[in-house]
């Protein structure tokens, strides 16, 4: 293998090599040396035509492509150079002037997440399509809200998937975050302290898209903390869609039966005849532990170094690589879940009006006669009580309980009020599951997807 410093030693010398991960920056390499070479040209620290002659060749490298670069050399920007000097020459060696790969590895690594955030943020924007799709055609589908996983009250399907949608803003915002920590650029601060060549940082940084260049050269070799922020909204992105996952694998069970999956996201069992296996479902879920995984080995990575570069950070790569690809597909898998699922309508009101999850209402409504409310509620754990085990209350056990403050006319009327559809429609409260307010939800959601970003949400 080859390397910048003295001739490589096989045995141990692949140990550190870092070339195959690094090929996905390949290009913000090249195009940071540009940018490093103009500079050195505009500021006089290499002349104009030895300049230009190293700006030729990186563009030559540029629309080469990767497949021209070497790969027995221990990184990108050892290959990089490798390949100037075989266009070149010996003039190639020149571009290494005041810079080190300390500060070019952290440049290129933030000019890379910033592209490969912006990519990421669609793919979000796409899942959050499709949850508002549900969203808008099953805005009055009624099913079961649960909480400890007990039957609880009715909602609607579309409510449900509204608020996946506000969870999956705030995992967009959480990356808009972390992306403001990659607008600085280390580049010029070479290895630690910055150098003795009159560059201009600001030209580079500017050049390069960034705000402005790191205020500190021994910091912006050292940190790491942004390659963090991003794996811990990969993690909560990848935990956000576990739970969606989750949800369908329990959905799509016969003991629930409130979603038929696409084929493709099925599977056959190779004894069961009958089986529809949710293993797509299955394996998201699963999968996205493994990004927790790598955002602990990276916390460890990075948690005990003292300032200044080591080496160790090479490794900090690898594993957010894995964490964003893996992020990425798994988007793609729920959006192509949700998009291809076939909703029970039937199942789901029949159960939404199981368990007495009704009665929440009948307590409100007696407390709107003037009952105070803590009272209603026992009276209507007795209407619970005495109704058991029909799961919805009888007008007998009404009656025995309300008989002396009800007329048997308003106990009936009371009764028929208890539907799914009437509780649901006539939810009042800002941010409720009822027919107004999901309308005004809906129509809030639609506005800040259909804008550039994910605005801060109150
Ligand atoms: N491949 C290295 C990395 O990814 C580049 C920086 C190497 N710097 C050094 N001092 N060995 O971190």
């Amino acid at each position: 293998m080859r390397t910048l410093w003295q001739p490589g030693d096989s045995s141990v010398a692949d140990y550190g090599q870092s070339i195959y991960s690094d090929l996905r920056f390949w290009k913000e390499d090249v195009e940071g040396s540009i940018a490093h070479a103009r500079m050195l040209g505009a500021t006089g620290i290499l002349g104009n035509e030895e300049a230009g002659r190293i700006i030729d060749g990186l563009e030559q490298i540029l629309a080469e492509g990767p497949e021209e670069l070497p790969n027995d050399v221990e990184d990108i920007h050892a290959a990089v150079e490798f390949r100037l000097h075989e266009l070149i020459g010996e003039v190639a060696g020149k571009l290494h002037t005041a810079r080190s790969r300390n500060d070019q590895v952290a440049t290129d690594a933030k000019l890379y997440l910033r592209r490969r955030l912006d990519r990421l943020a669609q793919d979000i924007k796409g899942l959050q399509a499709v949850l508002l799709a549900i969203g808008t055609e099953h805005r009055k589908t009624a099913m079961p809200g649960y909480t400890h996983f007990q039957l609880a009250q009715p909602l609607t399907l579309g409510f449900h998937y509204l608020a996946h949608f506000w969870a999956l803003q705030r995992c967009g915002r959480r990356f808009e975050h972390a992306g403001e920590f990659l607008l600085t650029c280390p580049l010029g601060s070479a290895a630690l302290a910055g150098t003795r060549f009159p560059i201009d940082r600001e030209m580079t940084a500017r050049e390069l898209g960034f705000d402005s260049p790191a205020p500190n050269a021994l910091d912006a070799t050292s940190d790491r903390s942004w390659a963090l922020d991003i794996a811990h909204a990969t993690v909560q992105l990848d935990i956000q869609l576990s739970k969606i996952a989750n949800e369908l694998v329990l959905w799509s069970s016969t003991e629930f039966g409130f979603v038929l999956l696409g084929d493709p996201y099925t599977t056959g069992s190779s004894i069961m005849p009958q089986k529809r296996n949710p293993d797509v479902a299955e394996l998201v879920r699963g999968r996205s532990s493994q990004s927790i995984g790598d955002y602990v080995a990276m916390a460890a990575l990075v948690g005990d170094l003292p300032l200044g570069y080591h080496r160790d950070y090479q490794d900090d790569k690898p594993p957010l690589f894995a964490m964003l690809s893996r992020t990425g597909r798994l988007l793609h898998l729920i959006s192509g879940m949700l998009g291809s699922a076939n909703w029970n309508a039937t199942a789901m009101k029949f159960r939404a009006a199981q368990g007495f999850s009704c009665v929440t209402e009948l307590a409100d409504r007696l407390a709107e006669r003037g009952i105070p409310f803590r009272e209603a509620h026992h009276l209507v754990a007795d209407v619970v009580r005495a109704s058991a085990p029909k799961g919805e209350p009888t007008t007998a056990a009404m009656r025995s309980v309300l008989g002396d403050r009800l007329t048997d006319r308003e106990i009936k009327e009371l009764i028929t009020a208890l539907s799914p559809a009437t509780i649901i429609s006539n939810r009042q409260s800002a941010g409720s599951t009822g027919t107004r307010a999901y309308a005004a939800q809906l129509r809030r959601a639609k506005k800040l997807h259909a804008q550039p970003g994910f605005a801060q949400i109150a």
